[in-house]
């Protein structure tokens, strides 16, 4: 597609799309390299084990989330419907992607509201991008009538794509601003860069209530601007950030323990919820297959994938001991290879060490 030119931010929405659509998943998360260890005199009943667990206060359904994609254009709104309607069966929280076009554009916020006429009584989370200035961050919120507000930190994004914004200065101090005047908890947000561990705790410290940690492994948005221009980033462009588990394991140990964490960034099967919610996430989020699916309208590949999803988890819990998803976090788990060395050099060797010898109940 190198005679794309950049357009507008509808287009650009609908650009994204199209190259998610057409760039495969790299699925390098690091995650092959967590390991969790079976629980062989598990006494557990099957129909013990359940789902449910708790995120920021409130009771989710399932600990998986339809992460921030889209919104602002005509196929947008199919896709949101689409996406909203599935949460709802399966009872999963849902992210509309960034707010920004509604803000701008009134007529375009049918595009975001179709998620909540389709989930009602969902968690439902807003989108806005660093810059937001806290009224527009509100009015994103009361838009959709949303439970949190996600705020995306994607400098390599906006580095990458011509039109991007170039001045970050000051942006911590407006997220302070946001989190202390919004009416709901805010989550800061990479989006597949990989958050490191110490900048997790900056967001926190900035008023952050959790984070969506965004690793490298799934969708690539370098990748992503880069097919918009044309012009493939190269490997090295491609590799640029933390891979999911680095990211995660870094940020959990690195963060207090009661802090909401978000693994995102490639999570593509139960294993890597389970792996991701057993180190310590609260809730994992998914984006780029559930967009390939629901941009083809394929509801039953849709409800093929959540359902294989919870049902993995489920055996996973099963075959552990646990019956509840946050009882995973007391199960010992081994981390080896290249996700092991990058921890031990990052100094959060001992950490790994706690990991592979708990043994709670
Ligand atoms: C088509 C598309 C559009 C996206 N738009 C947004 C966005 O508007 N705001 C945001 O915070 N993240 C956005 N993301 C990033 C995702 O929320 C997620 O962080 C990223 O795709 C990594 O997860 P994945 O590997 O499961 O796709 C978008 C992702 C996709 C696939």
């Amino acid at each position: 597609m190198s005679d794309q030119t950049p357009g507008t931010r509808e287009n650009r929405k609908d650009e994204h799309i199209q190259a998610v659509r057409q760039l495969s998943d790299t699925h390098v998360t690091g995650l092959e390299d967590v390991v969790l260890l079976p629980e062989s005199a598990s006494e557990i009943d099957w129909d013990d084990v359940g789902l449910e667990t708790r995120f920021l206060g409130r009771d989710l359904m399932s600990p998986i989330i339809i992460n921030a994609m889209t919104g602002g254009t005509a196929q947008a709104e199919r896709i949101n419907a689409r996406l909203a309607r599935v949460a709802r069966r399966h009872g999963l929280a849902m992210a509309v992607g960034s707010e920004t076009a509604a803000l701008r554009n009134p007529r375009l916020a049918s595009t975001y509201t179709v998620v909540r006429d389709e989930h009602p009584q969902g968690i439902v989370i807003a989108n806005v991008g660093m810059g937001t200035d806290p009224e527009q961050a509100q009015a994103a919120v009361d838009l959709i009538r949303a439970d949190f507000l996600q705020i995306h930190w994607n400098t390599a994004q906006e580095l990458f794509m011509p039109e991007g914004d170039r001045r970050f200065r000051g942006l911590l101090d407006r997220l302070q601003q946001t989190a202390d005047s919004v009416s709901v908890p805010v989550i800061a947000k990479e989006v597949g860069q990989g958050m490191t561990g110490p900048a997790a705790a900056r967001f926190l410290s900035f008023g952050a209530r959790g984070v969506d940690i965004g690793g490298r492994g799934g969708t690539n948005f370098i990748a992503v601007e880069s097919w918009r221009r044309g012009q493939p980033a190269g490997a090295d462009w491609e590799q640029w950030g933390l891979r999911t588990a680095e990211s995660l394991l870094e940020v959990v140990h690195s963060v207090p323990p009661d802090t909401a964490v978000i693994s995102s960034g490639g999570i593509r099967s139960g294993h890597d919820v389970a792996k991701s919610l057993a180190v310590g996430a609260t809730a994992v989020g998914i984006a780029g297959p559930l967009l390939r699916l629901a941009a083809n309208g394929d509801d039953a590949g849709l409800d093929r994938f959540i359902d294989e999803l919870h049902l993995t988890l489920k055996r996973l819990m099963a075959l552990m001991g646990v019956t509840r998803v946050n009882q995973l976090q007391r199960r010992p788990v081994v981390v080896r290879g290249a996700v092991r060395d990058w921890l031990e050099t990052r100094g959060f060797g001992e950490d790994l060490q706690r990991l592979a010898r708990r043994q709670g109940d």
